[in-house]
């Protein structure tokens, strides 16, 4: 079975277009585990554009499954996870102008910073640590270096690739690469109801996390249809 991981950082989008109390990210959290889910992912935002520090808070409270929060690899954020504890960080490259995380890390520019970040939360106890990073042999090696223990292949490649087969490639080699460093492998962004299949198919691939598709057909159809449906998508 691979695990599906639901984002619901763009239930906080709407939210935040009026500046409401509705919709509340914590219900449709609560909705999505009924449907199924194995996890609840939130990327709390330095510029705070959806998901706000309450809703994290509350998420911490009500899971059931297990809640990742995706973040920055700032002092700011290093020292709210670990007064938090989620029971995953996976940590993502941020800048304030884009649309949505737009590449995976840098680890091999960033390799002091990272390897800091990933010992500081990797000690605080419950919490364990994956990296966001693009399915490229040198980012793979690097991740391995300052000892992750996870990570998450980005996936935005092969969803706007006119050669999406190409990229299906990189992202199977990519995942052999990582088994053999013995390293555990999520892929996600950008992966929607007709996409999905395919990366769902490669042999290794443990977990798959996806946002924005999964929020956009629950406005229509509701969000415990729409998380079946992708489960029974990437589990056919
Ligand atoms: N994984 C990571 C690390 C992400 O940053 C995001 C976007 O927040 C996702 C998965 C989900 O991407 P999408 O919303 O495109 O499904």
């Amino acid at each position: 079975m691979i695990r599906l991981g639901v984002n619901v950082d763009h239930v906080a989008t709407i939210r935040e277009a009026r500046k409401t109390n509705y919709p509340d990210p914590v219900r449709a959290a609560i909705l999505a585990e009924l449907a199924g889910c194995n996890s609840i992912v939130v990327h709390l935002r330095e510029d705070r554009r959806h998901i706000q520090e309450r809703d994290v808070r509350i998420l911490k409270e009500v899971v059931q499954t297990r809640l990742n929060l995706e973040m920055a690899a700032t002092d700011k954020m290093v020292k709210f996870a670990r007064e938090l504890k989620p029971d995953q960080v996976t940590l993502v490259p941020e800048r304030r102008e884009e649309l949505t995380t737009e590449g995976g890390l840098n680890v091999v520019n960033q390799r002091e910073l990272l390897q800091t970040v990933v010992n500081l939360l990797q000690d605080t106890e419950g919490i364990d640590v994956s990296l966001f990073i693009d399915p490229d042999p040198e980012q793979i090696k690097a991740a391995h270096k300052i000892k992750a223990r996870i990570i998450e292949l980005h996936t935005g490649r092969y969803c706007e690739s006119s050669s999406p087969i190409d990229e299906l490639q990189k992202l199977e080699e990519a995942v052999k690469l990582s088994h053999r460093l013995g390293l555990q492998v999520s892929a996600g962004h950008g992966l929607n109801y007709q996409n999905v299949k395919a990366v769902a198919k490669i042999s290794g691939i443990e977990e798959l996390n996806i946002g924005h598709s999964i929020v956009a057909r629950a406005v229509l159809v509701g969000m415990e249809r729409a998380v079946r449906e992708m489960i029974a998508l990437i589990n056919p």
